[in-house]
């Protein structure tokens, strides 16, 4: 295919602590890994490279057979690293050779809705480099020092990031050969090497599954609703 998702799922979860690896924690009676490939292959069809804790690949590879459908050969499991990072390098190195465009996405961001996969992948193909999906930041925002507020930040010039994150194949590479420091997103570290950072509307649906009060938000979400 010309477009792959490298799906990261190989954190540990240690603000959840859900009792096991933040992928692999239950929503309803699925996991977030589930979740999250539901909306990957619900997306445009493309090689989905799952990165997984080293000891849960066989546990990966039983959600993407779970998952897939018809398009249970697209889809490989790999091994991650100690960084998140380390871990986007680890999908990488699984791409087929006839990718030019990679979605990175946190697993963790589970409900994703397939409209932003699109949303990005045409970002690329109308020749950015590089795109991030982004919400407007809805707090107040206050730059604080030593328990004072040293100024309010304006806002409006302010974007939360959320993934997928979407590159051109070749400069993604290219950065992530070149990195020498640790970054937060990939876009940032594509930043970094210089390339400009498109954004897209992201989704309120794509949020980050980080603590427990993230899990009760999804599975809020996913409840079927009572008669
Ligand atoms: N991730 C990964 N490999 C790592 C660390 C993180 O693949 N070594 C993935 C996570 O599985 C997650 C995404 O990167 O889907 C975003 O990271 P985060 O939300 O921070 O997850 P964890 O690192 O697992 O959580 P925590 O930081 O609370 O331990
Ligand atoms: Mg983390």
């Amino acid at each position: 295919p010309r477009v792959a998702v490298v799906v990261v799922a190989a954190g540990s979860g240690t603000r959840l602590a859900g009792g096991a690896p933040k992928a692999f924690v239950g929503v309803d009676g699925h996991t977030i890994l589930h979740h999250a490939l539901r909306s990957v292959f619900a997306a445009a069809p493309a090689q989905v490279v799952v990165v997984a804790p080293a000891s849960r690949v066989g546990d990966a590879l039983t959600e993407v057979d779970a998952t897939a459908g018809d398009r249970r050969d697209l889809a490989t499991v790999v091994a991650g690293g100690e960084t998140r990072q380390d871990s986007v390098a680890a999908g990488l190195a699984a791409l087929w050779a006839d990718v030019e465009v990679v979605l990175v996405h946190d697993a963790a961001r589970a409900l994703t809705p397939p409209e932003v996969f699109a949303r990005v992948i045409a970002a690329v193909d109308a020749g950015h480099d590089a795109v991030v999906p982004v919400l407007p930041v809805v707090d107040t925002l206050k730059r604080v020092a030593d328990d004072v507020v040293v100024e309010a930040v304006d806002r409006s010039v302010l974007a939360a990031a959320q993934t997928p994150q979407g590159f051109r194949r070749a400069v993604l590479d290219a950065a992530y050969a070149a990195a020498t420091a640790e970054f937060t997103d990939d876009t940032a570290l594509v930043q970094h090497a210089g390339r400009a950072v498109h954004t897209v509307a992201g989704a309120d649906l794509s949020f980050k599954i980080t603590t427990q009060a993230d899990l009760a938000r999804a599975r809020a979400i996913v409840a079927p609703v009572p008669p």
